[in-house]
């Protein structure tokens, strides 16, 4: 049985993914790393928690020491590495952990998954011929769009917080270790997920907690920032085919072709929860504007033309069928 680790398993996309993976894959084992910041939760994890082909392990991906124990004692042949600081907000008012947990951790990992698979540059130990460095990036390295145009893979790097500086920082790195060393490494830099088990922090749990809580729902500056939406389960598949059949060395952009902005994000909500827990008021009665991010990027979209030709990726939902379920799925974390 193969083992694949999986580094912030317990986080939003991570545990979406080991369901995924643990479901699809029961001939492999699935090792979670995750150190359980306050953006992980092990309850994420209950529907696996119990499967034969699952184990987790409470670490933090820059204790090297950990890093090598855990690829000796599972026998570790790829990773699929999630863990991150993810909070553009968050980089903004404490930049160092992002560039600890993100470009430091990602190093820590990398070099140590290098050092057990292989004997020398090029040349791999026998049994690990095969093994693969997938790194799960963001389509923010690119820094921000005008009206017009898409990030392909080509795009050159301009990332503009201190959240997309340390992915784009730990990209680098990744990419430096197939050059150097031929390590069997692929990229996938996405768009914005949403789904169930996302963090309250982010945009769309907010708004959804805020308006059943009655409170005002805060949107950045006028709400005209666009973001390109991609359903969760979307982008899992797509990390399961660059996974299994993207090239070494290549990088993948994922996205939905769901440009929306926040005002039609916000108002969307406000419309299914009139619909599906009403009251007196419309929810968008409680829409309220509030001072702009520092340094907001104005637009995000991403071309998938790559994946979609050469792996045969696919997104099953558009962001309606998306929210929908979405919208369901909050309901009942905040009400019961
Ligand atoms: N959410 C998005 O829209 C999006 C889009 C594109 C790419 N990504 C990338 O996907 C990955 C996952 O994003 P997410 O939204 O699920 O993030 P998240 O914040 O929900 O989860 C991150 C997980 O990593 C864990 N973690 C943090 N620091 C760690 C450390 N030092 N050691 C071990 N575990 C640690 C946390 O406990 C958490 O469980 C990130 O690398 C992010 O950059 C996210």
């Amino acid at each position: 049985m193969n083992s694949i680790l999986v580094t912030g398993g317990a986080g939003f996309i991570g545990s979406n993914l080991v369901e995924y993976l643990v479901d699809k894959y029961p001939d492999y084992k699935i090792v979670v790393v995750d150190s359980l910041t306050y953006a992980g939760d092990v309850e994420n994890l209950d529907s696996v928690k119990n499967s034969k082909n699952f184990t987790f392990v409470n670490g933090d991906i820059c204790d090297r020491d950990l890093m090598e124990r855990v690829f000796q004692h599972y026998i570790v042949h790829g990773v699929i590495h999630l863990a991150a600081e993810s909070h553009v907000d968050n980089s903004i008012s404490g930049p160092g952990i992002f560039i600890e947990t993100n470009v430091k951790g990602t190093f820590t990992l990398i070099d140590v998954a290098y050092k057990y698979w292989m004997e020398k540059p090029f040349v791999f130990k026998s049994g690990f011929e095969n093994s693969r460095f997938l790194h799960v990036s963001t389509d923010e390295v690119y820094g921000t769009l005008g009206e017009t145009g898409l990030f392909t893979e080509t795009t050159p790097y301009a990332p503009n917080s201190p959240y997309s500086a340390s992915k784009a920082s730990s990209d680098l790195i990744v990419r430096s270790y197939f050059h150097t060393y031929g390590m069997n490494t692929v990229i996938t830099n996405c768009s914005n997920n949403y789904g169930p088990n996302q963090h309250d922090e982010k945009l769309i749990p907010t708004v959804i907690r805020k308006a059943l809580a009655g409170e005002a729902i805060p949107i950045y500056g006028d709400g005209k920032n666009i973001r390109d939406w991609l359903y969760v389960t979307d982008h899992c598949l797509g990390i399961d085919l660059a996974f299994h059949n993207g090239k070494g060395g290549e990088v993948y952009n994922i996205g939905g072709k769901n440009e929306r902005d926040n005002n039609y994000i916000a108002n969307k909500i406000c419309e299914l929860l009139d619909t599906l827990v009403p009251k007196e008021e419309s929810y968008k009665d409680q829409i309220t504007y509030v001072e702009d991010r520092a340094g907001h990027d104005y637009r995000y979209a991403i071309d998938a033309s790559k994946i979609e030709n050469e792996l045969g990726w696919q997104a099953a939902e558009n962001f309606e069928t998306g929210i929908l379920k979405t919208v369901e799925w909050y309901i009942k974390k905040y009400k019961g």
